[in-house]
This record gives structure tokens, C-alpha cells and sequence, in this order.
């Protein structure tokens, strides 16, 4: 018997057996497995080199391995859909919480680097969550990353230099949301949503929602991430005070799309 039929049966027993509590599995049967996303079903994009071209762009971003390795293509896949989706309809993009550009570089890539059009405004403190605005749960979660003023130097440095050949993308250092208040806001039809943080996302969100365009998207990152439940109470109900609701995707993300 080959050694990958006789795991098949080992996992047919396990699950039949233990099927209530237990999911046995062959590794080789997975389509993706990482960033707490384990799947069987088909995932395209991880075949189109056009993309995984992006993606790496991005990932090179991560000079200090903030995601330690893990990859988060499914994720990137996700950003990239939604900004292809949006640049066809008038307005910028927006993207609150940028750290080092992995986001934003993977999507200019992936739009063509070349020709990218679009106002796209990355926001970030460049010094980590504002420790004032934190609850209890996101204080424990959030001290585990604490980055030095030394490093967050270097990380705001990398980024205006990173995005200085595009004209239309523009850094802005400042902690939401009174950095808000500085940012001339047009009409936006992306929004890309990261702070860890459920108040500051709170007030981003009413301050851009009346910008974003009839069919505008927002992509909420840590929408179903374990530990992050404040923050999907906090989307869920923003949301619903806007008549409309969350998509909940497997990778964590929601997405928002602006219908009235
Ligand atoms: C998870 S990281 C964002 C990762 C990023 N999207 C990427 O592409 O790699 C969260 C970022 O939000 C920023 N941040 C958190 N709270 C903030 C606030 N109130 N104002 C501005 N930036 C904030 C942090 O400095 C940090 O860079």
C-alpha cells in the first residue's frame, strides 16, 4: 500500500471514530494551510504569477518580521480583489493602519506599479496603538508587539521612501483620528481598515463613511481574528446602524460595501 493511501485510511478511521471531536486530515489534500486557514477547496490565485509577483513585493516589506514568517497570500488575494473591484469606480483609496506597506505595496503591484492612477492615502501613527485608547483585553494582546521608537523610525522612513516614485501615494504620519481632521478627503471608494485597535477603527470609520462612493468597499483585517472579538462587535454594529452587514471570510477579513 503507498504510504499516502495508507493516511488517507489511518484519517478515515480517526475521523470515524473521533469524528465529533477530531478532524484527521492528509496535509497533501490541502489547497492552504496557514495564517489559521485550513482548506481543501481550490485557491487560483496561488498559480497566477502576476499576483504571487505582487504578493512578494509586499511581503519584502516586512523588514522586521512583524508577521514571523507566516504567509497571508489568501489575505493579500482578498485586498487585491477588492482594490481591482474599486478602481472602477471614481474616488481614492484609503488605507488606516499601513506599518510597513505590505498591504498597500502588494495592491499597487497588483494594479500595475506602473500605472497606478488612484490617490491612494496610507495613514499610520508609525509608533504602535495608541496605548490610551485600548481596552483591557487589547492592553494584554498589544503589549506582546511593542516595537521601539528606533525601530518606528525606520519603519516610517522605508515607507515614504518605499512609495516616493508614485506621485499619488501619500504617507501621513499622525495618530487617528485627529489626523483625520489634516487629510483633504475627496470622494473614496477603498478603504483598507488595520489598527488592532476597535475605538480608533470606530472613529475612522464614521469619519470616512460619508466620504466613500455608492458601491465604495471597505476590507475590515481583523474582523474574525481570535482575540479580536471587540473589534467585529464594534464592525458589526457600525454596519447595522448603516442597514447593512458584515461578509465574514474564512481568512479573518469582512468586507463592507456601501449600498444607501
Ligand atoms: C497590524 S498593523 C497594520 C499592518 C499593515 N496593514 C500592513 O500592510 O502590514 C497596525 C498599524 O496600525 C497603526 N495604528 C494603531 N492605532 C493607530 C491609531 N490610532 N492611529 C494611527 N495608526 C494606528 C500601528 O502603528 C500599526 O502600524
Amino acid at each position: 500500500m503507498r504510504r499516502l493511501d495508507f493516511y488517507h485510511l489511518l484519517a478515515k478511521a480517526v475521523n470515524k471514530c473521533f469524528g465529533k471531536k477530531l478532524y484527521a486530515a492528509v496535509r497533501a489534500d490541502f489547497t492552504y494551510a496557514k495564517d489559521n486557514l485550513l482548506t481543501k477547496n481550490s485557491a487560483p490565485f496561488l498559480r497566477d504569477q502576476f499576483f504571487l509577483r505582487a504578493y512578494s513585493e509586499g511581503k519584502k516589506t516586512d523588514k522586521d518580521r512583524f508577521l514571523k514568517g507566516v504567509d497571508i497570500e489568501w489575505r493579500i488575494h482578498t485586498l487585491c480583489w477588492a482594490a481591482d473591484y474599486a478602481k472602477q469606480l471614481d474616488g481614492d483609496f484609503v488605507e488606516c493602519g499601513t506599518r510597513t506597506g505590505f498591504f498597500a505595496k502588494s495592491i499597487i503591484e497588483y494594479l500595475g506599479a506602473e500605472a497606478f492612477a488612484k490617490r491612494f492615502v496610507l495613514i499610520d501613527s508609525f509608533q504602535g496603538v495608541i496605548p490610551e485608547f485600548l481596552s483591557d483585553n487589547e492592553k494584554l494582546r498589544e503589549s506582546k508587539g511593542v516595537k521601539s521608537d528606533d525601530i518606528w523610525s525606520k519603519i516610517y522612513n522605508q515607507v515614504k521612501e518605499q512609495f516616493s516614485s508614485h506621485d499619488r501615494v501619500e504617507v501621513y504620519k499622525g495618530v487617528i483620528p485627529e489626523v483625520l481632521e489634516n487629510i483633504e478627503f475627496g470622494q473614496i471608494s477603498f478603504l483598507s481598515l488595520d489598527l488592532n485597535n476597535a475605538y480608533a477603527e470606530r472613529k475612522a470609520l464614521d469619519y470616512i463613511w460619508p466620504y466613500l462612493q455608492l458601491g465604495g468597499i471597505i476590507v475590515l483585517d481583523d474582523y474574525g481574528y481570535p482575540g479580536f472579538e471587540e473589534q467585529q462587535k464594534m464592525h458589526d454594529e457600525f454596519a447595522r446602524s448603516h442597514n447593512t452587514s458584515v461578509l465574514c471570510l474564512p481568512t479573518c477579513q469582512g468586507i463592507i460595501i456601501k449600498t444607501e
